[in-house]
């Protein structure tokens, strides 16, 4: 049990203290696999896959310019989430934290959870950096 708390807070540690420029760069790739074919590769929300869906997918760039100049973080992580079912029933956005606890879990056990936020996280601060002001 101590041995499990300890892995978990190294992976903390590892995705905290490494800062966000790592993070950015986990969260790039993270983007271009798991979000780019709805939202774009440039997040302008133009990914092959939009023009398959009934409703319009959003640019990611103007996150910011719309929460009057502030990066709305929380948002944008409990969005991507998706778990705590905030969001609208019916949405097209598909639940990632899901998804990536369970192909976590898989692979890596108990810590799953924890590495599904851990992606979760890098992409927020991926969507972060390539905000437009
Ligand atoms: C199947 C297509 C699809 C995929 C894949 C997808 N999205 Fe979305 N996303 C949408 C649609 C459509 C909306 C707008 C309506 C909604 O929430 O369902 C949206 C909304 C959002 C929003 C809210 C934007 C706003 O203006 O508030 C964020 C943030 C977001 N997506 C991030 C992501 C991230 C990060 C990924 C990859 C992990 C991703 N999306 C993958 C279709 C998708």
């Amino acid at each position: 049990m101590e041995f499990r708390n300890a892995k978990a807070h190294v992976i903390a540690a590892l995705i905290f203290a490494s800062g966000t420029a790592v993070a950015e760069v986990a969260g790039e790739h993270e983007y271009t696999v798991a979000c780019a074919g709805c939202h774009g590769e440039s997040a302008m929300g133009d990914g092959p896959l939009a023009g398959l869906l009934n409703i319009s997918t959003p640019s990611l760039l103007d996150l910011t310019r719309a929460n009057e100049g502030d990066f709305p973080f929380e948002a944008v992580l409990t969005t991507i989430d998706g778990r705590d079912g905030v969001r609208a029933h019916g949405s097209m956005m598909p639940v990632w934290g899901e998804r990536f606890r369970v192909s976590a879990t898989s692979q890596r056990g108990e810590t799953a959870d924890m590495v599904a936020r851990g992606r979760i996280l890098s992409l927020v601060y991926y969507l972060q950096s390539i905000q437009q002001e």
